[in-house]
């Protein structure tokens, strides 16, 4: 009797701990699991610049003649706008923001919307998505699972100052901006050393190398460029274990047993259709997988719910992090368009 207990204790170890696994640090801007009583992120007050940033010196960027300052670079309602000739005029919500609460948008998702794995690429979303998912930040619908996250409550209370016309105007901007390639897959065992810069992951200048493990470490092609100017035309490298790709192709295009195909709902390219009662669904392809996991994470733990999420339900009911991790994998190694 005892034997057998003995003999069951471990697998009902391995099942709770399953159920309970916590969110993967790597895919929400962490290097250490979350701790069980960890404090969540509070939105700062509005109108407090930490640390205030230097109006000095003028700083320029290959292929545009524009220059601007640190300060003029971050500045939350009139964020450096380098290349205006890449984009359409920008709404007043995009480009400004709505002081004191509502910062411009384009100061974390860019003005061309293709954002940063701390964020989310927004350009060539559906419309009618876009807007579902400012209703879902207003309501309570949609949060983050690792409550350290500081931008999520950011956004939260960005969607929470805005007028329906102000999100409509976001929304229709950046949908008529197609997805375009921003991210390149690379298989590896050994990543470049990393430090977090708000939640992003940059390589230590002169560093060494370190195993990659069970993540997915993205950093960008030119970590100064994106980190101190902020040029929003150079993209990330997604460092994914090897193996990762395959084994995500299989889940995604079959569900292997665990999930459903993605391209039932997610069109056949995996770059978006509109179903039947249901709307427009966004596409998956060629997205940040940082960004991927997060969402896939919060909709198994229910930090994202809704009506229409119910479909996602059972899709991500049986996945494991290593599961979501191979997933977003193959799908940001899908081409854009
Ligand atoms: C401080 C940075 C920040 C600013 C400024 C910001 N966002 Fe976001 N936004 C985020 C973060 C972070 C997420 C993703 C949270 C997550 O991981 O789920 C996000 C996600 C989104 C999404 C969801 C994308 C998807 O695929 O579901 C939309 C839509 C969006 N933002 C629109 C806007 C609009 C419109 C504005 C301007 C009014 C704005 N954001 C300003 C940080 C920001
Ligand atoms: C039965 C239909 C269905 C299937 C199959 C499905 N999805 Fe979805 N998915 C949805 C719906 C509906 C939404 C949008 C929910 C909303 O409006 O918030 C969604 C949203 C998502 C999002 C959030 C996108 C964003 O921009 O934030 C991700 C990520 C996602 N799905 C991944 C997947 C993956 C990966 C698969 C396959 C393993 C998959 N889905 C299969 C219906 C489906």
């Amino acid at each position: 009797m005892l034997r057998k207990a003995a003999c069951l204790l471990p697998l009902l170890f391995v099942l709770a701990a399953d159920a309970a696994e916590p969110p993967p640090a790597w895919a929400y801007g962490f290097k250490a699991t979350m701790p069980p009583n960890a404090t969540p992120a509070v939105v700062a007050a509005p109108g407090t610049v930490t640390p205030p940033l230097p109006d000095f010196p003028l700083l320029g960027l290959p292929g545009t003649d524009l220059k601007f300052t640190p300060a003029q670079i971050r500045d939350n309602f009139r964020p450096a706008d380098w290349f205006p000739q890449d984009h359409p005029t920008m709404p007043d919500i995009v480009a400004k923001g709505k002081a004191p609460v509502v910062w411009a948008c384009a100061r974390c998702h860019y003005p061309n919307g293709k954002g940063r794995p701390e964020n989310a690429g927004i350009s060539g979303l559906p419309v009618d998505y876009f807007i579902a998912q400012m209703k879902a930040f207003r309501s309570g619908e949609r949060k983050s699972a690792d409550v350290r996250k500081p931008n999520t409550p950011m956004m939260i209370s960005y969607a929470a100052g805005m007028t329906d016309e102000e999100i409509r105007a976001a929304a229709e901007y950046y949908g008529s901006m197609p997805w375009t390639q921003w991210i390149r897959v690379v298989e590896t065992d050994r990543v470049p050393q990393t430090t977090l810069s708000a939640g992003m992951f940059l390589q230590v200048p002169g560093g060494a190398d370190e195993p990659l493990g069970n993540r997915i470490i993205e950093v960008p092609e030119d970590a100064d460029a994106v980190e101190v100017q902020r040029d929003p035309r150079i993209g990330f490298i997604a460092y994914v274990p090897f193996g990762s790709v395959k084994r995500g192709e299989v889940l995604v295009t079959t569900g292997g047993g665990k999930t459903a195909a993605c391209s039932t709902c997610h069109g056949p390219d995996l770059r978006g259709m509109t179903l039947p009662e249901v709307g427009a669904l966004p596409g998956l392809a060629g997205r940040s997988p940082s960004y991927l996991v997060r969402q896939l994470y919060d909709i198994q733990v229910g930090q994202r719910h809704g009506k229409r999420l119910e479909l996602m339900k059972p899709v991500v009911a049986n996945l494991s992090t290593d599961d979501m991790l191979a997933i977003a994998a193959y799908l940001a190694s899908l081409p854009a368009r």
